[in-house]
């Protein structure tokens, strides 16, 4: 099921199959057993968006309806490959060992990010754009590629790092389309922010369980692994609030922060 996802290439196509076989797990979990299936390097995609280097990805001032729509595509474009990271960490992983109660977090986060991928497609067809319309960030994927036989860092950079990140950042993009009046927009990212926290706890939760499973000190391993595996330094200021929710204590991001000017 998750290869099958991956190797989808359209949006709509991969999100509803996606959306499908979670349904499934849901009704069949006790029924079904992990498979072993190799998943392809990088997913299926569509033709459009165009993926450029971030650098060449033009920037738009979120003020006007032209930079309100950049915004959305930008976050469409995240939801996608939030849809195979996930689907892409069940399926890689099957030699290790693992309770169901992981495959069950990772296809409930799946389906999360489906169900946000259609959210803000709607948001911006009804903005008169849609999901291709722009170009998009080329380097999504280079996170799973970098860790892609390292469950560890994978769990370490992409929950813990990346949408730890999204929590920092969504309230800021909710205030944006509240001014705008854009309700859609506000309502959709309401649900990603109350449902991403969820997907950084689960990756909490089991980067904890195989430290506790090989008697590591979880802030030391972390640490090591995302000064690894993650190109650059975490960007201050950080969402405590929602991280410790997620059950990431602030000795895990802070030695890891950007140097703030007048700050040693
Ligand atoms: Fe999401
Ligand atoms: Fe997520």
């Amino acid at each position: 099921m998750a290869v099958a996802v991956l190797q989808t290439a359209d949006g709509r196509a991969k999100t509803a199959l996606s959306r499908d076989y979670a349904a499934q797990w849901r009704s069949n979990r006790d029924t079904i057993a992990i498979g072993h299936a190799k998943p392809p390097l990088r997913p299926a995609r569509p033709d459009k968006p165009e993926l450029l280097n971030p650098r060449d990805v033009p920037h738009r001032k979120p003020g006007s309806e032209a930079g309100r729509i950049a915004l959305l595509h930008a976050v469409a474009h995240i939801e996608l490959n939030a849809v195979d990271l996930h689907w892409d960490i069940i399926a890689r992983f099957t030699d290790t060992p693992l309770p169901m109660g992981f495959y069950d977090d990772w296809v409930k986060a799946a389906d999360e990010e489906s169900k946000h991928f259609n959210l803000v497609c709607d948001c911006l067809e009804a903005l008169g754009s849609h999901y291709g319309a722009l170009p998009a960030h080329a380097g999504m994927w280079r996170a799973a590629e970098d860790t892609v036989d390292d469950l560890m860092g994978r769990l370490a950079v992409v929950p813990m790092v990346l949408e730890a990140r999204g929590l920092n950042v969504t309230p800021g993009m909710i205030d944006i389309f509240k001014r705008a009046k854009v309700d859609q927009a506000v309502a959709a990212l309401q649900v990603i922010y109350a449902e991403e926290v969820h997907h950084v706890a689960y990756g909490s939760k089991w980067f904890h369980f195989l430290c506790g499973r090989h008697n590591l000190d979880p802030t030391g391993v972390f640490h090591d692994l995302v000064r690894k595996h993650f190109h650059g330094s975490l960007k201050p200021p950080f969402n405590e609030e929602k991280r410790a929710e997620a059950g990431i204590p602030p000795d895990f991001y802070w030695p890891l922060a950007q140097k703030q000017r007048g700050l040693t």
